[in-house]
This record gives C-alpha cells, sequence and structure tokens, in this order.
C-alpha cells in the first residue's frame, strides 16, 4: 500500500513502530523493517555510545530504512543528531517538538523529521519550521499523553498541516489503519502492539501483565514525574500517588542517582536537561527531580521483568490486545485486515 509516509521513508507498509524507551532496541527495530514497516529505535535510555552502537547493530540486521527517536531538549541532542547523520539513519524522530536548527541541520543531512506531536499548534509550528512529516498521538496512547482523543485530534491536525500526518494512539489492527487513512493520515504509528511482539525483549511476566489487562486497567497519573503519563494501574502506581511529597522526593533522588549511572550523563547535564524539562511548564522542582523516575522505573519493568516494582507504560489498546505475534506476522496481519476492511467498503457502494 503506497501512501505519503511510504514514499517519504522507502517503506513497504504505511505502519510505525514507534520509539519506546527501554522497549524498542536493535532487535524490534531490524524485525520491524524487515517485516517492511518503519521501526523506531529509542535512543533517550542510552548513552551516546550505546546509541551508536544500537545503530550499527539494526544495520548488521536489516537493510531497510530505520529510524531514531530523541528528546529534542536534552543537552545532548546535538551529539545525537550527529550520529544520526554519520551513520546515515534515514528518519529522525522527536519525542518533544525539536528546534528549527535541529530540523534545518538535519534535513540537510538528508535524514526525514518526524516529531511526535500532541496538539495541533505543535503540529502547525513544526510544519513551519520545515519538518517533512508529524506523528500525531491522542490520549489514548501510551506513555506521556494529551488529554484529546485520535478521533478529534487527527482531523484536526490533517486540516491544519499540508505535510503527512501519521496516526498514533489506540491503533492495533488494520480496521484502525483505514480509519485513520480516512481521516487523512497517511498511515498508522503503534507502541503497546510493537510491544507486544514475540520481537520486543521484554520479559514474559511483564507481558502477561500487558495481556491480562482489560481497558479500564490502563490509567493517567501524575504520580510519576509531573506530567499525565499512560500506563497499567498497578499497586506501585497507587502507593505513588498515595505517598508523601518527602517519601516520593527521597526515592526520586535515589533513582535520579542510578538514572545518572545508567545514562552516562553528568549531574550538571541533568539539572540542565531539568532546567529545560521546567522551561515553559508549570513543574516544581521536586517534579522535575522525578523526571528520572520515568527511565528508570520504565527499566525495572522493560528490562529487569518487575512487575512489582516497575512502571509499564501502555496504550489503552493493552486492553484488547491478546496475542504475541511477531512483528513479521502483525505487520502483514494488519495490512490483510485494512485489505479486507476496504474490499468490504467497495462492495457496500457496489
Ligand atoms: C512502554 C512505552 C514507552 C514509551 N517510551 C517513549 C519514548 O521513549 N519516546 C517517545 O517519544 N514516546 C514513547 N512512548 C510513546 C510511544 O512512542 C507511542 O507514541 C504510543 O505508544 C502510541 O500509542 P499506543 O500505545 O496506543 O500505540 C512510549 C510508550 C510506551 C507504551
Amino acid at each position: 500500500m503506497e501512501t505519503a509516509l511510504t514514499r517519504l521513508v522507502g517503506v513497504r507498509h504505511p505502519i510505525v513502530q514507534t520509539g519506546m524507551g527501554w522497549v524498542a532496541g536493535p532487535r524490534l527495530v531490524s524485525a520491524t523493517a524487515n517485516a517492511g514497516a518503519l521501526g523506531i529505535l529509542a535512543s533517550a535510555t542510552m548513552t551516546t555510545d550505546r546509541l551508536r552502537d544500537a545503530v550499527r547493530e539494526v544495520k548488521s540486521r536489516t537493510r531497510e530504512p530505520f529510524g531514531v527517536n530523541l528528546r529534542a531538549d536534552a543537552t545532548d541532542a546535538g551529539d545525537r543528531v550527529r550520529i544520526i547523520i554519520e551513520e546515515g539513519v534515514r528518519v529522525a524522530s522527536f519525542a518533544l517538538a525539536p528546534s528549527a536548527e535541529l530540523i534545518a541541520e538535519l534535513k540537510e543531512a538528508g535524514v526525514v523529521v518526524i516529531p511526535s506531536i500532541g496538539a495541533r499548534r505543535h503540529a502547525e509550528k513544526v510544519a513551519a519550521w520545515g519538518a517533512d512529516a508529524v506523528i500525531v498521538q491522542g490520549g489514548e496512547g501510551g506513555g506521556h499523553t494529551g488529554e484529546v482523543a485520535t478521533t478529534v485530534l487527527l482531523p484536526q491536525v490533517v486540516d491544519a498541516v499540508d505535510i503527512p500526518v501519521v496516526a498514533a494512539g489506540g491503533f492495533f489492527d488494520g480496521r484502525g489503519l483505514v480509519a485513520a487513512l480516512a481521516y487523512g493520515a497517511a498511515g498508522v504509528a503503534m507502541g503497546t502492539r510493537f510491544l507486544l511482539t514475540s520481537d520486543s525483549t521484554v520479559p514474559d511476566a511483564v507481558k502477561a501483565a500487558y495481556l491480562a489487562a482489560t481497558v479500564k486497567d490502563v490509567t493517567v497519573t501524575r504520580a510519576v514525574d509531573g506530567l499525565p503519563h499512560r500506563m497499567l494501574r498497578t499497586e506501585l502506581v497507587d502507593a505513588l500517588e498515595n505517598s508523601g511529597r518527602t517519601r516520593t522526593l527521597f526515592q526520586a533522588v535515589r533513582r535520579a542517582a542510578g538514572f545518572r549511572r545508567l545514562s552516562g550523563l553528568t549531574w550538571r547535564r541533568m539539572i540542565r536537561d531539568g532546567l529545560a524539562m521546567k522551561h515553559g511548564k508549570e513543574l516544581t522542582w521536586s517534579q522535575v527531580l522525578l523526571a528520572a523516575n520515568t527511565p528508570m522505573l520504565l527499566k525495572a519493568s522493560m528490562v529487569d521483568g518487575r512487575t512489582d516494582l516497575g512502571v509499564m507504560a501502555s496504550g489503552q489498546v493493552a486492553g484488547v490486545i491478546e496475542d504475541l505475534l511477531s512483528c513479521a506476522e502483525l505487520v502483514a496481519r494488519v495490512m490483510k485486515q485494512a485489505d479486507e476492511a476496504l474490499w468490504t467498503l467497495v462492495r457496500a457502494d457496489a
């Protein structure tokens, strides 16, 4: 199926596997790429050295195009951009709106720039700055998320910008892909659905917790890092919501120390990143400190398999996903379902 997205990045199917911290590593990304969709490596939870190694590992497993996701507000975003350019990565994906300068640097080097956004005005801004496409995530999506549902946000953004729009938040099958195309999107991006594949390295116990979840077990909380964050509701989430400020802060400092070791960041850089996060938002200092909570708590589940101690970021779709397919099976199934859904429409019209 050819769309503005497949033409832009050179993939066979208009499907994106999004950059998920600790989840979207070389194995998942290369499996997605080999299945004909666009895989995006998550780099915010990697050191720059690890990022370069991970990019090379993907390249050793596939000749297909893929992307790298990074935080535009990280103080080492420039170093990461340079790695993307030097290693010839096809797509740069951003968790927050990148600056006009970063977009220009990447585009000059031939990299396709696709920021993720959660509001129409952000889409308008990055489109004006030269972004090649946007991923628009509605409120049902996993991880940090907004309030507006995909069915409302998507047509709003499609009408507002002239660049290809990729729909995210709540997609898991071929009907969703056809619905997104009907709204004027150029494809769909899925996080939770790709986390729940046999190619994802997430431990089995954690996958089992997602598969067991109903739609009502997926919640939005600010208790982890001060920002609205969609995840499975667990005893840990209840405890974080109910623990006092001092206790939460104490734990946050401990986790920040752990994250510093893992990410290779200096305290100075972490504080500068925290300040960048605080800029323009109504975050308190304790919330800024809590920022290191997300990567550490996500790692506890996504890498260490601790369903009791970790955060399990999740879209509402976890409640309707019931199987673990390989990426190749998933992409083939989505495309077959999309084909069937389109034929049903054509027959109904005849
Ligand atoms: C476990 C998990 C980790 C995530 N980590 C990131 C991240 O590091 N950067 C980012 O831009 N988005 C992140 N997200 C959001 C996803 O990239 C994607 O936009 C979202 O999952 C789409 O909604 P869906 O889960 O309904 O498919 C994460 C989502 C999940 C479920």
